[in-house]
């Protein structure tokens, strides 16, 4: 290993992971040396610029907390979060889109027709669908976890005055697979961009809005689970959504209620407006 030049530097490097028997591990770490060698030598990398992407990291796990993951905020913009959800995402299934930060996973269970939105100002939407297998055969007993921002662009998880586990709820579908409650038009809203991640955004002359959205974690027993997002039609931000979340197949188009439409739903509240989206669960 005396004589390494910036070609045979890989290989050396690959080979002094000898133990291979996590092959997995093995493979992976291969693959980042070699592509990170590869950037280098495209790009001619100065020790400068080096030093820069190592000091970027650096402040990035500087600004960390357990509330706040820079790193992923870092997945996310350089949409590769975004790459691991589509490599993730099974044929015939609902799309993967971005978790986001604010998922908590002890949301309160709530009935079927149970109201999400409470007294906050805004249109209030009815979102139903039926979660079903690939075949499209219903699944009675699935899980559809939901949460979202709420009319002014901010999760109440990030608000002193608001309550954390407002505007989400844990649904189970009925035995025609069904889910349906009413909930608030969320707004789109910025990711955070007062740390590093924001510097970098700044400097490219990148905006931070994600376009306004709903998320869902759904899951059925012998089903593989999905985490997904809804995304609304019209949206200004659809588009350049700052952490390329965006798919075709989960654009919905809300469709007002009419004074005297007969909903097929027994619903705590009425809706303004309303909007289907069925989730498609893979096998595991
Ligand atoms: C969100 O969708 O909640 C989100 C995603 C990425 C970064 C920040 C927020
Ligand atoms: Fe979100």
């Amino acid at each position: 290993m005396r004589d390494v030049n910036q070609f045979t530097v890989t290989d050396a490097v690959k080979a002094s992971f000898a133990d291979r028997s996590n092959e997995r591990l093995a493979f992976l770490l291969d693959k980042l040396v070699e592509h990170l060698h590869d950037y280098a030598r495209e790009t001619n990398l100065t020790q400068q610029e080096w030093l820069a992407a190592l000091n970027f990291l650096y402040d990035c796990g500087q600004i960390s907390t357990p509330d706040r993951h820079e790193f992923i905020l870092l997945s996310d913009v350089l949409g590769f979060s975004a790459a691991v959800d589509l490599v993730n995402t099974k044929g015939g299934g609902t799309e993967i889109s971005n978790l986001g930060p604010f998922y908590l996973d002890d949301a309160p269970e709530k009935p079927l027709g149970a109201d999400l939105a409470g007294d906050r100002p805004g249109v209030v939407l009815l979102v139903s669908g039926v979660v079903k297998d690939t075949l499209g055969n219903p699944l009675p007993g699935a899980t559809v976890d939901t949460w979202q921002a709420d009319g002014s662009g901010m999760y109440p998880i990030q608000s002193p005055e608001q309550d954390k586990y407002d505007l989400r709820g844990k649904f189970t579908t009925d035995e025609q697979g069904r889910y349906y409650y009413t909930t608030l038009l969320p707004k789109a809203y910025t990711v955070p961009y007062d740390g590093p991640v924001g510097k970098l955004l700044k400097a490219t002359n990148r905006h931070a809005w994600r376009t306004k959205h709903l998320h869902f974690i759904s899951h059925a027993p012998g089903m593989r689970g999905l985490i997904t997002e809804l995304f609304f039609e019209g949206d200004e931000y659809l588009d350049s959504d700052a952490v390329f979340g965006v798919r075709k197949s989960l654009i919905r188009d809300p469709k007002r209620v009419g004074k005297d439409e007969e909903l097929a739903f027994e619903l705590d509240r009425r809706p303004d407006a309303r909007i289907e989206f069925d989730i498609v669960l893979a096998p595991a």
